[in-house]
């Protein structure tokens, strides 16, 4: 039985088709990688997994479950089995790191203060910045920012990790910082990961398995050495970066006559 299954979705925003009916079936245990230009819909099919976004039709399952029909309040525990890394970042500017990091375990564990300071400490040490407890996350370069909010995102021990464009926006070397954070989660917490990426160089990293989007469907799914000898111009021009024609084609539009 698949971890993680979306059966027919299909989701318009407005006039805006961008899934048309997708199906996926993601394995536990593994790390899935989703690739696709700007706007493919990389993020939409995230938020559908956690239940942030409804499908118009399809179902979306968790474990045997369906979980698309479920009320905010039934999704709850669904949602905690979850490390969602957001593609901004997302921390609190006014709490201190370890506020961030504790503040899942506050809002929905019993825990005591002690037992969320340990844990608080566990998680700090997992993404190698121990050191940072006390400060606010202004004081934090980017790349420290998303392995704090990674930090928050393993707070309850999450089943799965969700990483929407996790080194976008970092030089190389704490890109694979970040790769190699997700290398580790996934061999220590035995985590199921699902990021999504147009980092080629990530991609083909941490990926056990990639798959593509693109006007709204999957192109391809196969594993990383597939998509090397990936024959599909679409794929082609996408991992190795070089616009196609139909991509440039715009460009002729507004070129002067
Ligand atoms: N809540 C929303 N309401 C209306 N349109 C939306 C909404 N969320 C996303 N869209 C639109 O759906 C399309 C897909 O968006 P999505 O954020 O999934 O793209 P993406 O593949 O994650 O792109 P990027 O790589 O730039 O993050 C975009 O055209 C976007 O404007
Ligand atoms: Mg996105």
């Amino acid at each position: 039985m698949p971890l993680i299954e979306l059966r027919n979705v299909y989701k318009q925003f407005g006039r805006l088709l961008v899934l048309n009916h997708v199906n996926l079936a993601i394995e536990e245990g593994k790390t899935l990688v989703v690739i696709g230009a700007s706007g493919s819909g990389k993020s939409v099919m995230l938020k559908h997994i956690v239940g942030l976004l409804k499908p118009d039709e399809g179902e979306v399952w968790y474990r045997g479950e369906r979980i698309d029909n479920l009320s905010e309040r039934q999704l709850v525990p669904i949602r905690q089995k979850f490390g969602f890394l957001f593609q901004m970042g997302a921390l609190f500017d006014s709490m201190t790191v370890e506020e961030n990091v504790a503040f899942p375990l506050v809002e929905h564990t019993n825990k005591t203060p002690e037992e969320i300071d340990r844990i608080v400490g566990q998680k700090l040490a997992m993404v190698g910045l121990p050191e940072t407890r006390k400060k606010m996350p202004g004081e934090l370069s980017g790349g420290q920012r998303k392995r704090i909010a990674l930090a928050r995102a393993i707070a309850l021990d999450p089943q799965v990790i969700l990483y929407d464009e996790p080194t976008t926006g970092l030089d190389p070397i704490r890109a694979d910082v970040i790769n190699e954070l997700i290398l580790k989660l996934k061999r220590e917490l035995h985590v199921t990961s699902i990021v999504v990426t147009h980092d080629m160089h990530s991609a083909f990293k941490v990926a056990d398995r990639i798959v593509m989007l693109f006007q709204g469907n999957f192109i391809f799914d196969g594993t990383p050495e597939e998509v090397e000898k990936s024959d599909n111009p679409v794929i082609q021009h996408f991992v190795r970066g070089e616009a196609g024609p139909e991509d440039l084609a715009a460009l002729d539009q507004t070129a002067p006559r």
